[in-house]
């Protein structure tokens, strides 16, 4: 019998406390910080996907838990989405060092995780949490709009057909766009009104 998606989201958070080959790993435990494996409804139609924790969600273990996730709790609620509705996750589940840009190597070593989350998960809706998540998701399902920029992407749907059916993608901006342009919040906002047409 096929393990229930707790014992199996559960084995993934195991193997990441553990990952030591990680390049992240000794900057985690240098600084007392946690993995961020992902959290919320283990049966949830959506799962937001965004870049690597920052320093809030790996001093919590919990994603989008500082900044950025307030805005993105703000967004859920424009949509009537609670978090509790939907699962969160990251491409990369170790913070990088000043917040830098994920490394293709530690996106490499830490994508079969999301790969084996969405497995489990079984979402309908893929939102992808800004440039990295959504090149990640796209080339991963090998789809035309693989080279486009999320300039050109945010708010449209994109369909995917994967291992447990079919899939609706949806790129966004990440919600940290908001707290250096204010502007972006309406875009996000419309980009969340299509989403919500979608759940
Ligand atoms: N930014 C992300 O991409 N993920 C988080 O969990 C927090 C901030």
């Amino acid at each position: 019998m096929a393990l229930n998606r707790t014992v199996q989201l559960k084995k993934i958070r195991d193997e990441i406390w553990n990952l030591s080959k990680s390049p992240l790993y000794n900057y985690r435990k240098k600084n007392n910080y946690f993995p961020v494996i992902g959290e919320g409804n283990h049966f949830s139609k959506i799962i937001f996907i965004g870049e690597a924790p920052g320093q809030r969600e790996a001093e919590t273990g919990r994603p989008f838990c500082g900044a950025a996730g307030k805005i993105l709790d703000e967004l859920l609620v424009s949509i009537d989405l609670k978090r509790k509705d939907v699962y969160i996750t990251n491409v990369v589940k170790d913070r990088p060092p000043n917040n830098r840009d994920p490394e293709p190597e530690e996106i490499k070593l830490y994508s079969p995780f999301l790969d084996r989350q969405i497995l489990i998960i079984k979402p309908k809706i893929i939102a992808t949490l800004g440039r990295f998540s959504t090149k990640y998701i796209l080339e991963k399902f090998n789809l035309s709009e693989k080279n486009e920029s999320i300039t050109n992407l945010h708010g449209k749907v994109i369909e995917a057909k994967v291992p447990f059916g079919k899939t609706k993608i949806i790129p966004l901006y990440h919600p940290a766009v908001v707290l250096y342009s204010a502007g972006s919040r309406k875009v996000l906002e419309e980009d969340f009104r299509i989403l919500k047409d979608l759940v």
